[in-house]
C-alpha cells in the first residue's frame, strides 16, 4: 500500500508536492471516484485518472554497472560532461544510488525504483560496501586499529568498520588496503584515509552486498535478475 500522492509521482506525472494539491483541488479520481483525502492508499491495482490521464506505474528496473574513472555520479550534469547515467540504455528515469567520486571506479547501482534505492543506502541494513584503495606510504597496524575503531571526520564519528592490508609496495612507497563500510558519508574513504595520515592514490568499489564485478568490464553494465532485487527486499529491517 503506498500514498496516492507517490503513486502520482512514481508514474511519472509530476512531484509528490505538486500531486499533493491536484488531490486537494478534486482533480484525483480512483476507481471512479474523486479522492480529496492526502492520506489515501492504494495498493497498485487501482484506475488512478489524474485530470482525466490514466496513470500507468512506471515498470522499475535495476542496473549494476562497473564505473569507470572520469565520469561525474549524477543523473546531468550542466556543464554537460557524460554521466554515470548516459552510460546506460533504459528509456526509464533512473538514477544512481549513492555517490562514487570522479575518479572512483566500480560497483555503482542504478534504478527508478526509490524504496529499493532507500534500503541499500540506510546504514541501519548494515550492508557491506567494500572499497580497495592504493595509499601512497606505508599503512602499519596503528593506523589499521585506528580505521577499524572508528576516526572524527566532518565532526562526526565513523562507525566500526572492517580493514585488511592488501599489499605494502616497498619499492613504489604503496600500499593497497581493502575497507568495509555500512555507512555512505560524502568523500567517506578518502577522508578516513586522510585522518589517518594517507592518501588515497586510486579508489574501487569492488562490492556492495551481493553485487559484484563479476563478468563485468570497465563501462559495461547488466540487469539485475527479480531474485537479487528480492534479496536485497529481505534485508530491510
Ligand atoms: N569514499 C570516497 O572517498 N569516494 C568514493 O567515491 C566513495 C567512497
Amino acid at each position: 500500500m503506498e500514498r496516492l500522492q507517490k503513486f502520482i509521482a512514481e508514474a511519472g506525472y509530476t512531484s509528490r508536492r505538486k500531486a499533493e494539491e491536484l488531490i486537494k483541488q478534486g482533480k484525483v479520481e480512483v476507481n471512479g471516484r474523486i479522492v480529496t483525502e492526502l492520506g489515501f492508499k492504494i495498493g497498485g491495482k487501482e484506475q488512478v485518472i489524474v485530470e482525466g490521464n490514466l496513470l500507468k506505474k512506471e515498470e522499475k528496473e535495476y542496473y549494476l554497472l562497473n564505473k569507470p574513472r572520469s565520469i561525474i555520479t549524477s543523473v546531468s550534469d550542466d556543464k554537460g560532461r557524460k554521466t554515470v547515467v548516459d552510460l546506460v540504455d533504459s528509456q526509464k528515469r533512473i538514477y544512481p544510488i549513492g555517490r562514487l567520486d570522479y575518479d572512483t571506479t566500480g560497483v555503482l547501482l542504478l534504478t527508478n525504483d526509490g524504496e529499493f534505492a532507500n534500503i541499500l543506502m540506510h546504514p541501519n541494513n548494515q550492508i557491506d560496501k567494500v572499497y580497495i584503495a592504493k595509499l601512497r606510504g606505508l599503512i602499519r597496524g596503528n593506523a589499521i586499529n585506528k580505521l577499524k575503531n572508528g576516526v572524527m571526520i566532518d565532526g562526526r564519528k565513523t562507525k566500526k568498520c572492517r580493514v585488511k592490508l592488501r599489499k605494502i609496495d616497498l619499492k613504489n612507497n604503496t600500499s593497497i588496503v581493502e575497507i568495509t563500510i555500512h555507512e555512505g558519508r560524502n568523500h567517506q574513504i578518502k577522508k578516513m584515509f586522510r585522518e589517518v595520515g594517507f592518501e588515497v592514490l586510486k579508489l574501487k568499489r569492488e562490492r556492495i552486498g551481493i553485487f559484484t564485478l563479476q563478468g563485468l568490464k570497465t563501462g559495461s553494465y547488466r540487469k539485475l535478475s527479480p531474485k537479487e532485487v528480492s534479496v536485497i527486499y529481505s534485508l530491510q529491517k
